[in-house]
């Protein structure tokens, strides 16, 4: 076995004829860190839907350390999707349910696991977000960051083989983003292997394993922070960070 966790090789996508994504191709070695950025409309969050198994492809091919599985039916897709974590830019986490429920929700009804189990795993990987002390409260008596960290357990309860990001940062309140960066640069040390969409450069710099532009629902650039951000090769890229920074 190759050490590819995720790969997209080729992948095409088109809502009502707009072609959307292109032809992007991806691969994400165990223990990388993939930054993409990437103008609004470029097809970022496309791309991670597409990678998390949220939505049928058009063409080309998604693999999970060497299988392919894009096209399996959804019956065995769903089988496959809680080994991808994801990430979205709002919480999207169960109102009706405290901290600790929605940690444990998934390990209850996709992994079957007994409450009580359930209940222990889901209070070590709150503890691991920083937030041991609000298992009890619902998502609306948490702040921004702190429901963030909850949506960031619930996905990692379920030891993913790879997580992915989109702008988890970018709804959140300028002092919480840093304690939201912070859980992440721990499972990037740690050495989870992440896909992330994110504007934040400074975190991009620190903890990419290389950088991804995209534009129009290409990847025009790839490459290490270093090299990406002291001579990028595409003036669309050059644009693009002069207007970010
Ligand atoms: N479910 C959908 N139905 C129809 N069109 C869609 C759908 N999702 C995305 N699109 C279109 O696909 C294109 C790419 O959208 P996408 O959300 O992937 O871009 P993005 O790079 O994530 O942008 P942003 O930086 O604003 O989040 C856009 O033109 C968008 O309108
Ligand atoms: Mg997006």
């Amino acid at each position: 076995m190759s050490d590819t966790v995720l790969r997209a090789d080729g992948v095409h996508k088109a809502y009502n004829g707009l072609q959307v994504l292109q032809g992007v191709s991806l691969e994400v070695g165990r223990g990388e860190v993939k930054v993409i950025i990437g103008p609004s409309g470029s097809g970022k969050s496309t791309l991670l839907r597409c990678l998390a198994l949220l939505e049928p492809i058009d063409g080309g091919a998604v693999a999970l350390e060497d299988q392919v599985l894009s096209g399996l039916r959804e019956r065995e897709l769903a089988a496959h999707r809680s080994e991808i974590g994801m990430v979205f830019q709002r919480f999207n986490l169960f109102q009706n349910m405290t901290a600790l429920g929605n940690v444990m929700v998934g390990l209850r009804d996709v992994r079957r696991l007994p409450k009580k189990e359930a209940r222990e795993r889901a209070l070590e990987f709150l503890s691991r977000v920083g937030l041991a002390d609000k298992a009890d409260s619902y998502p609306e008596e948490l702040s921004g960051g702190q429901q963030q960290r909850v949506a960031i357990a619930r996905a990692l309860v379920m030891r993913p083989k790879a997580m992915l990001f989109d702008e988890p940062t970018s709804a959140l309140d300028v002092e919480l983003v840093r304690e939201v960066l912070d859980v992440m640069e721990g499972l990037a040390r740690d050495g989870m292997t992440m896909v992330v969409v994110s504007h934040e450069l400074r975190f991009a710099h620190h903890v990419a394993s290389s950088i991804l532009m995209m534009d129009e629902g290409r990847v025009i650039e790839e490459a290490p922070p270093e090299q990406f951000f002291s001579s990028p090769t595409h003036e669309r890229t050059k644009r693009f960070l002069a207007l970010v920074e």
